[in-house]
């Protein structure tokens, strides 16, 4: 059978197999809501424009919010013979109403419909991730608040660099998932043009109200060019590169927080509720949602390079290639909203072993650049010499195997005479982070400004 919505010309319906690769109903379903609403939108300026009567258009909208019980009471029985979601609210319409459901499509295009809803969901889903970012960066900077001073080693090269405090790991955390709040910010605002009227790629000959529809829909304006419009996918890649940047921190996170968790660290724990067992091997704490954000940033890097290379070589304006944007958007979208959620609820959940992470942060001669800068602070040495001078106590510590602040007076005095007792005062690794008080730097007074400006900034955010 001829397809009802542009059988005109055909004979025959698709073969079995042009259906399968045709049809994408099974996944664009998902945007009835904003398919729905830009119908609204498009009728009621249709009717304001005179183009069509005001009672089609009324016709039209009762239809339309049926249709939309329907789905949402799970009673709308989708079509794959109807390709997409926007042909088989159109088919259910004319079912409903009659002849006015024909009317709808009057200056309009699949092209257009289908870049507003996409759009549309794009915008949702940014709104409440939005929020759902801002939960897990309040989340952080309260824990960090909690753990201003709680001592842990800072790393470079995951080598004991110096000492840091646990307060001041997590902020860093908070300013990541700030930018990347920014980031799909900024993705909004540039998305935020209605490509409504653009119809099929050329404008149309009705006389359409553009800004009307905008205006309904909550965009800023209409979209200049229609070719731009039809073709435009820039809105999904932004998000999908502003999701990827951001699944790059929430995995790095969840990195940290295998290492943490692992026997061998052992600096964090997590309850039973974001622990599974082994099958086999009693003993073990999984961190089976840690590692899980950490995989699920494949996806979502792969849903970005997979809308590249699908757009790289689309001439203008529409090609069925784009319906190829949509299950990796979808995936990507809400695989990141997950593993947001999952990190808050495992940052909510860890315990910190303060007393294991301090002995670590002593280890490895972590308070060395602490003596080194003793050296330039009170005997006045260039830097380059003092961190020479510290090397040599340090090789001596290490040959006696034993930590810096165990290492008798005498034998540093063997390096340099002028060493006081007053050095062993800088070598704890208290003193090592408390001295750190630059701006941004880790000592607990600065991380608790931080902190608190942060929480201030952040709100109260909706109760959980
Ligand atoms: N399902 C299509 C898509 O997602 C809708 C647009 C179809 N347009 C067309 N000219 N066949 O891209």
């Amino acid at each position: 059978m001829a397809n009802r919505m542009w059988g005109g010309r055909f004979g025959g319906g698709p073969g079995a197999i042009m259906e399968e690769i045709n049809a994408s109903i099974d996944f664009d379903k998902a945007l009835w809501r904003q398919d729905i609403a830009g119908s609204k939108a498009h009728a009621a300026m249709l009717a304001k424009q005179g183009i069509i009567t005001a009672k089609d258009a009324r016709t039209i909208a009762g239809g339309l919010d049926k249709v939309a019980g329907e789905i949402e009471a799970g009673d709308f029985k989708f079509s794959r013979t109807l390709e997409d979601i926007h042909m088989n609210v159109e088919s259910r319409l004319a079912e409903l109403i009659g002849p006015a459901a024909g009317r709808l499509h009057t200056a309009r295009s699949r092209n257009d419909q289908v870049a507003l809803d996409m759009k549309l969901w794009v915008r949702e889903t940014i709104d409440v991730l939005d929020g759902s970012l801002a939960d897990l960066q309040r989340t952080l900077a309260e824990k960090a608040l909690a753990e201003a001073a709680t001592v842990m080693p800072g790393f470079t090269h995951l080598q004991s660099a110096q000492p840091v405090t646990f307060g001041h790991h997590l902020l860093a955390y908070v300013e990541m998932f700030g930018r990347d709040r920014g980031r799909f910010a900024d993705a909004r605002q540039r998305l935020n043009e209605s490509p409504l009227g653009a119809a099929a790629l050329a404008g149309t000959s009705f006389p359409i109200d553009r800004e009307m529809t905008a205006k309904a829909l909550g965009f800023d304006r209409p979209t200049a060019n229609s070719l731009d419009s039809v073709a435009d996918r820039d809105f999904i890649l932004e998000a999908l590169a502003a999701a990827s940047i951001c699944a790059v921190h929430l995995s790095r996170l969840a990195e940290e927080i295998v290492l943490w968790t692992s026997a061998q660290f052992g600096f964090v724990r997590l309850s039973d509720a974001f622990s599974t067992g082994s099958s086999i091997m009693p003993q073990k704490r999984n961190p089976d949602a840690a590692e899980l954000v950490r995989g699920k940033a494949g996806r979502i890097i792969g849903a970005l390079t997979a809308m590249l290379v699908i757009l790289k070589g689309l001439p203008m304006a529409y090609g069925k290639d784009m319906q190829e944007d949509k299950e990796g958007t979808f995936d990507a979208l809400s695989s990141l909203s997950l593993c947001v959620a999952a990190t808050s609820g495992m940052v909510r959940d860890m315990r910190p072993d303060a007393e294991r992470m301090k002995r670590a942060a002593g280890a490895g001669h972590a308070t060395a650049t602490d003596l080194a800068d003793w050296l330039v602070r009170k005997l006045g040495l260039p830097f380059r010499e003092a961190h020479h001078i510290t090397g040599r106590i340090v090789s001596l510590a290490d040959k006696k195997g034993v930590s810096l602040d165990a290492l008798p007076l005498a034998e540093m005095r063997s390096v340099e005479p002028r060493i006081s007792a007053d050095l062993f005062s800088v070598l704890s690794v208290e003193r090592s982070v408390e001295s750190r008080k630059s701006r941004g730097g880790t000592a607990p007074g600065e991380v608790r400004k931080q902190a608190r400006g942060w929480l201030k900034r952040l709100g109260k955010g909706a109760p959980r």
